[in-house]
């Protein structure tokens, strides 16, 4: 069997690193369409946090977080750059009782003391009254990322904006495409718009990612190394790109009230990103036609049809999207699964629960 002919549509974190996998697998004929627009990734702070961001109902998902949870080290390290994975950890963090007990619902057991975790972070209100410390739950700079998977693909990335799947000349398609996979295939990812801040100041503020509830407000503040605090997000059902002046109140009455210090720091950016949200809010993971086909044994270079996408033709259609708030952290484990299923076909049972055909 000779190695497919492949497309990725969709030049975000999730194709490039797909994309990047492939390469690694010896699959070289292969092109990286971008259509140009920073998806998710460029406004996400790359917060890495399995027990925070997962749904405690989907234990399937919850799995495949901690899994990917678990690569992270070895895929920054084998990017062989600073991508910025920072393995402070996190705090969550609470304000008052009812906070507390909103908050604790998430929270792994010792509970710290405000004295401790002033230890930690002496720059936090003294208002705080009780958190967690999780160490497992570290960070990354998405953009860097991106940027690092962008070089070792250079030469396989083509600037398109794909109207449709049937243009895409290859014997795999693998989408990629974020929010605009609902165009292309037709599955339900819907957008759910985030706003988020950067501030920047003296490093060496913060040093701990922060997932606070602050008088009932939910907000995260994720520190860089040179002395940027990225301060998120608000969670909207909605499509439009404006920045608000409510959301920019919501999110520094929080972040100030929590780190005081924080009203020194210069408003660097405001960002506006589009979760790509599914029903259940999980990823889809697999063959757009997953009754049809399971394996690539009779693929060499001949167009086999299959695909249940309207236009996308004789191809074999891979989705991978849907991420919602876990596109970073699922990055490792996606290219890996997809990638092990355009090269030899092999159906991992993670991927069992996140058929896109689901819905
Ligand atoms: N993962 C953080 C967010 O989606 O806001």
């Amino acid at each position: 069997m000779s190695a497919p002919r492949v497309a990725i549509v969709g030049g975000g974190i999730i194709g490039l690193a797909i994309g990047w996998r492939l390469r690694q697998r010896g699959i070289d004929d292969l092109v990286v369409l971008d259509s140009g627009e920073p998806g998710a990734w460029h406004v996400a702070a790359g917060m890495l946090a399995p027990g925070g961001e997962s749904a405690f109902e989907q234990p399937a998902l919850a799995r495949l977080l901690e899994a990917s949870n678990e690569r992270w080290p070895a895929f920054a390290a084998e990017l062989g750059v600073d991508v910025g994975f920072d393995t402070t950890g996190t705090l969550g963090l609470a304000m008052t009782a009812d906070d507390q007990a909103e908050a604790a619902r998430f929270w792994t057991p010792p509970l710290l003391r405000p004295s401790e975790l002033r230890e930690r972070e002496p720059a936090l209100s003294p208002r705080v009254r009780a958190g967690v410390y999780a160490p497992a739950e570290r960070q990354v700079d998405p953009r860097k990322v991106v940027a690092a998977l962008r070089e070792r693909l250079a030469d396989r990335i083509v600037a398109k904006r794909v109207e449709d799947l049937a243009e895409v000349d290859a014997d795999v398609v693998v989408v990629a495409a974020g929010c605009d996979t609902a165009r292309l295939t037709g599955l339900p990812v819907r957008p759910v718009k985030g706003q988020l801040l950067r501030l920047r100041g003296e490093p060496g503020l913060l040093r701990h990612v922060l997932s606070a509830t602050v008088d009932g407000r939910e907000v995260y503040l994720v520190p860089r190394a040179d002395g940027e605090i990225l301060v998120g997000a608000t969670q909207e059902e909605r499509t439009d790109h404006a920045v608000t002046a409510g959301a920019v109140h919501e999110l520094l009455h929080a972040a100030l009230d929590l780190v005081p210090g924080l009203a020194e720091f210069e408003l660097i950016e405001t960002t506006v990103g589009h979760r790509p949200g599914t029903p259940d809010n999980a990823p889809l993971l697999g063959w757009l036609a997953p009754n049809d086909i399971t394996d690539l044994s009779g693929l060499s270079g001949v167009a086999l049809s299959g695909a249940a996408s309207p236009g996308a033709g004789d191809r074999l259609v891979i989705v991978a999207a849907g991420h919602h708030r876990n596109g970073v952290l699922l990055t490792p484990i996606t290219a890996d699964l997809i990638a092990g299923l355009v090269a030899d076909g092999h159906q991992d049972p993670l991927l069992e629960k996140f058929a896109p055909g689901r819905f």
